[in-house]
């Protein structure tokens, strides 16, 4: 079983991951850290070096070698925004949960961090508009939605209960 966890920046699919794969038994993979681990660089360093269309192509590859896998995988902000992305995660069963958090609360997380290309060259106004358009997409591509509670804990909770609901639970 593959769940494939995407929202926008500070969301919390991290943290959610990491709870999620214990309570569940699973690997945890971070698909950020899987990339500056396999391209040992900084996310920043990807971005000024190649640009942000290779960071894109990079996420796609991660993806096709992730998919499959029995793993909680906690994905880079862009990465469900790509139709593709999104038919290569559902290959084999494999399960998207939008982590539908607010734009105010993933700002609050996010802002002033130098080691988000996003954060640095947008301002507040701006990422509000890209968080707006960015929500219509993870909608359509992913699985199921969660309002997350106010804990990662919580929020694992809540999405157990709602894959075992609807049958995902294997
Ligand atoms: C990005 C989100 C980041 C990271 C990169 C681009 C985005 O991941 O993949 O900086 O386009 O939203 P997080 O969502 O974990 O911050």
């Amino acid at each position: 079983m593959t769940i494939f966890i995407c929202g926008f920046m500070g969301c919390g699919k991290s943290a959610l991951g990491k709870v999620l794969s214990q309570k569940l038994g699973l690997q945890n993979i971070d698909t950020d850290e899987y990339i500056v681990e396999k391209y040992q660089m900084s996310i920043p360093e990807i971005f000024e070096k190649f640009g942000e269309n290779t960071f894109r192509k990079y996420e796609t590859e991660a993806v096709k070698e992730i998919t499959g896998k029995n793993a909680i995988v906690s994905c880079g902000g862009g990465l469900m925004q790509s139709d593709e992305n999104s038919r290569l995660a559902k290959l084999n069963g494999g399960i998207i949960v939008f982590l539908d958090q607010t734009f105010e609360i993933c700002y609050e997380r996010i802002k002033g961090d130098k080691n988000r290309p996003l954060v640095v060259n947008n301002t507040k106004e701006q990422l509000h508009e890209i968080y707006n358009k960015r929500s219509e997409i993870y909608k359509r591509n992913s699985t199921i939605e969660l309002i997350p509670g106010d804990t990662p804990e919580q929020s694992a909770e809540k999405l157990i209960k709602l894959l075992d609901s609807k049958g995902l639970l294997k």
